[in-house]
């Protein structure tokens, strides 16, 4: 099978498990402990009911949502994701390729291999940067500065990572960046030629595009990513958050937020958007589930932030589910890197077909004509 016969996420899954070394794609698909978090968020959306409504005209349907004063033909987009052009070559791009055609948002992660200036000029007014912020702070200020000179909009701060995830598969699998080799791992590769092949094609161990201008000139792949990791985990507060709000003259969305304490808080010190998020589940094992969360937090900031959600999303209908529960806009995750590790921008384009085609199924089938109008109404009561 390849990606056009894919008719879910599932088959993009599968795939993507297929042509990847085990190494590579655990990394994708696991979890943090014992992958609670990540299974019951999943499972929560299964789980939720819609209620239908018939005897409407349901023959033209809108799927188009705006966000911070800009308009997108959906109400979902791409989650931030790390090392993504170790799956593919060249994946931010193609990913960032994808939702303009989609014309959806693409979060560009702040570990991501393409530059941010490529990504940016790949889909003009679609990207937005994440930053994890570096020991070095002047790196995640000149980070900031590149955005905004780049042109991008909206600027997302992760705040959910104060100290390395405990993934077990990763541990097993001796997951690390740079990628070490041993006979495990050259097995693995072995065993998975056609990604092996692109992976030897295109130089090995691809350069962290964004850190490559910070490791010294002439750094190899495996310079910059260990330069990349050296300088992860920082300490990271209030403070910093308030030092990024006055640099950063675009919108701030701070991403990972649980507690609505902290949503408040994040929303005074000038964030104009929260991501309610568990990190997919690979993060802290103990975390609720993003659909728990999201009605507390919510409440804590009513109209004053715009809530966004992401985790879990695997299907169509799980994000008519996050949007008339509350969410104003939703981002997947694996559900988009399955397809692009599968096949490329097919892959990712065909992913956001499918989720597309879901949404678009369920509202008609729940009698609703436009994502705006989803609210509490359409769940189970
Ligand atoms: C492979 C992978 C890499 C990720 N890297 C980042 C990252 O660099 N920055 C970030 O804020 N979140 C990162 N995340 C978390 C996603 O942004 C998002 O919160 C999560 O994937 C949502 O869950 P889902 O995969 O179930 O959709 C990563 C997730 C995955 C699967």
């Amino acid at each position: 099978m390849n990606v056009a016969r894919a008719i879910n996420i599932e088959d993009l899954r599968r795939l993507a498990r297929r042509r990847l070394p085990r190494l590579m794609f655990d990394w994708i698909d696991g979890g943090a402990g014992d992958k609670t978090a990540l299974e019951q968020s999943v499972a929560q959306f299964s789980a939720a009911r819609l209620s239908p409504r018939y005897l409407v005209d349901i023959s033209k349907r809108s799927l188009a949502k705006s966000l911070f004063g800009r308009d997108y033909a959906l109400p979902f987009g791409v989650a931030p994701m790390g090392n993504a052009g170790m799956f593919w070559t060249g994946a931010d791009l193609l990913m960032a390729q994808a939702a303009r055609e989609a014309d959806a948002p693409f979060i560009l992660s702040g570990a991501t291999v393409a530059t941010i200036e490529e990504a940016a000029a790949t889909a003009p007014g679609h990207v937005w940067l994440q930053i994890y912020p570096a020991r070095d702070r002047k790196i995640t200020q000149d980070f900031i500065a590149r955005a905004e000179a780049a042109g991008i909009e909206t600027l997302v701060v992760t705040v959910d990572l104060p100290l390395p995830a405990k993934r077990e598969r990763d541990i097993r699998n001796g997951f690390g960046l740079p990628i070490t080799y041993n006979f495990a791992k050259i097995l693995d590769a072995a065993l998975h030629p056609a990604w092996t092949a692109q992976w030897l094609r295109s130089g090995g161990m691809p350069k962290m595009g964004a850190w490559a201008a910070y490791a010294g000139e002439g750094a190899s792949g495996e310079e910059v990513a260990r330069f990349m990791t050296s300088q992860f985990f920082p300490v990271h507060t209030w403070a910093d958050l308030e030092l990024y709000r006055r640099l950063w003259k675009g919108k701030l969305v701070i991403k990972g937020l649980q507690h609505p304490e902290d949503a408040r808080r994040a929303v005074a010190a000038g964030c104009e958007g929260i991501i309610v998020s568990n990190h997919g589940g690979r993060q802290f094992d103990r975390a609720p589930t993003p659909l728990a969360t999201l009605p507390a937090v919510k409440a804590a900031v009513g109209d004053k932030a715009a809530i966004l959600l992401d985790g879990g999303v695997r299907r169509g209908a799980d994000i008519v589910v996050a949007l008339a529960s509350g969410a104003d806009f939703v981002f997947c995750g694996r559900a988009i890197l399955y397809g692009v590790a599968a096949g490329g921008l097919a892959g990712a384009t065909r992913a956001f077909d499918i989720l597309r085609d879901e949404l678009d199924r369920t509202i008609a089938q729940i009698g609703i004509t436009s994502v705006d109008a989803l609210n509490a109404d359409a769940l189970q009561r």
